[in-house]
C-alpha cells in the first residue's frame, strides 16, 4: 500500500481543479482540511464497490506447484478516503492549509536549503524506520511552519504515513486541561510519543517552568527511545557551529528590542541540555538567518490592500 499512485489515470487529462492529485486541502477554521475532489467522489475504478479483482501467485500444494489465484484487493479509493481521514487527523492549522513545496519562495540561499531539506525528507521517507528528523530554526514569518505542513501533507496523503501537528503552548494548554480533569502527563503524552511523525512547532516557546520542561522532556525521550521521528520548528538560535552561514553583515534589529533580544537567545538554552542533546541525535539542523524577510509583511507592502484574500478554494500544489 505504500506510495500508491492515487492520481486519476487514464481520466484523460488532470483535473483542474485537484491537478489531478484527487484530494484538495482546505481553510476549515482553524484547522486545514483534506477532502476528495468532485473529479474522484465516484470511483471509476471499483464503481463505488471499494476492491478491486487482482491476481496473485502461491503454492499451495508442491504437486500443483505455484498457481494463479483471483483475489479481492483494496481499489485505492479506500486508501485514498483512509489518507485523507487521517490527514484530517493531523491538526494542521488553517493558515497553512494551502502551503506546499512548490508554492515555497526562498528569498535566501538558506530558504532553499530549509525547503531542500524538508522536501528531502518528505520524498525519501522510509516506512520501515530510521528516519532522521530535522529542526528549522529561524525569524518570524520565513515560512517554518508552511515546511512543517506541506512535509507533513505530502507523507499522510502521498505516502501514507501517520503524524500530528502540534503547536507547542497549545500542547501544554491541553495537557493542564486534562490535569485539571484527573488525566495523568502520560495519558495525554502517549499518542503523541507513538505517533509516526509528530511536529513540533514553537519549540523554546513558553515560560520554561518546570512542568513546560518536563513535559517536553517526557515526550522527547519517549519518542528517542521509539525510534520515532521528530521535526521541530523554532524562533530560537541553534549552537552557532550548527549554523551552516551566519549572515551578519547588514543585519538590522527590528523595531521591539524584546523580540530581538528573545531571538538573540539560543534553542540549548532554552529546552536545556538534556533535550537539546537529544534533538543533536535525531535531527539535521537548518538556520535561516536573521535578515531573512517577513513573509508576511513582505506581502503587505507588495499586495494592494485586500488582494491576496485567500481564494475559497485552492488546490495545494503537491
Ligand atoms: N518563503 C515563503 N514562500 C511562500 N510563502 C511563505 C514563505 N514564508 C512564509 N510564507 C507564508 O507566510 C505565512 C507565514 O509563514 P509561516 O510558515 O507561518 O512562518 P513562520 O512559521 O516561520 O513564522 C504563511 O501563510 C506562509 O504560507
Ligand atoms: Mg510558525
Ligand atoms: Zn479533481
Ligand atoms: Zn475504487
Amino acid at each position: 500500500m505504500d506510495r500508491a499512485d492515487m492520481g486519476t489515470k487514464g481520466s484523460g487529462g488532470a483535473c483542474g481543479v485537484c491537478g489531478g492529485r484527487t484530494y484538495l486541502i482546505e481553510r476549515q477554521g482553524d484547522l486545514a482540511h483534506a477532502r476528495i475532489c468532485e473529479c474522484s467522489v465516484q470511483c471509476k475504478v471499483c464503481g463505488g464497490r471499494g476492491h478491486v479483482l487482482g491476481q496473485q501467485e502461491s503454492t499451495f500444494s508442491k504437486k500443483v506447484g505455484p498457481r494463479t489465484y483471483d483475489v479481492l484487493m483494496p481499489c485505492s479509493c479506500t486508501l485514498r478516503q483512509k489518507r485523507v481521514a487521517r490527514f484530517n487527523a493531523v491538526g494542521l492549522p488553517g493558515v497553512v492549509a494551502h502551503s506546499s513545496f512548490d508554492n515555497y519562495i526562498p528569498a535566501k540561499t538558506q530558504q532553499d536549503k530549509a525547503r531542500s531539506a524538508a522536501m528531502h525528507f518528505a520524498h525519501h521517507y522510509e516506512k520501515a524506520g530510521g528516519n532522521k528528523g530535522f529542526v528549522l530554526s529561524g525569524p518570524v514569518g520565513t515560512g517554518k511552519t508552511h515546511l512543517l505542513a506541506a512535509t507533513l501533507a505530502h507523507l499522510v496523503l502521498e505516502v501514507g504515513v501517520g503524524a500530528r501537528y502540534v503547536e507547542i503552548s497549545l500542547l501544554y494548554a491541553t495537557i493542564r486541561r486534562g490535569f485539571q480533569e484527573g488525566k495523568s502527563g502520560g495519558e495525554i503524552i502517549g499518542p503523541l510519543s507513538e505517533v509516526e511523525v509528530l511536529a513540533i512547532d514553537e519549540l523554546g516557546k513558553g515560560r520554561g517552568s518546570p512542568f513546560e520542561m518536563e513535559t517536553m522532556d517526557e515526550l522527547i525521550a519517549r519518542r528517542y527511545n521509539a525510534h520515532r521521528t521528530t521535526l521541530f520548528a523554532t524562533n530560537y538560535s541553534l549552537e552557532p557551529e550548527r549554523k551552516a552561514t551566519r549572515a551578519v553583515a547588514g543585519y538590522h534589529s527590528t523595531d521591539d528590542a524584546k523580540t530581538t533580544l528573545r531571538e538573540a537567545e539560543l534553542l540549548r538554552e532554552r529546552v536545556g541540555e538534556r533535550i537539546y542533546s537529544r534533538l543533536c541525535e535525531m535531527c539535521t539542523f537548518v538556520e535561516l538567518p536573521k535578515d531573512t524577510p517577513d513573509h508576511r509583511r513582505t506581502r503587505h507592502e507588495l499586495e494592494p490592500r485586500g488582494h491576496h484574500a485567500h481564494a475559497k478554494i485552492r488546490a495545494t500544489g503537491r
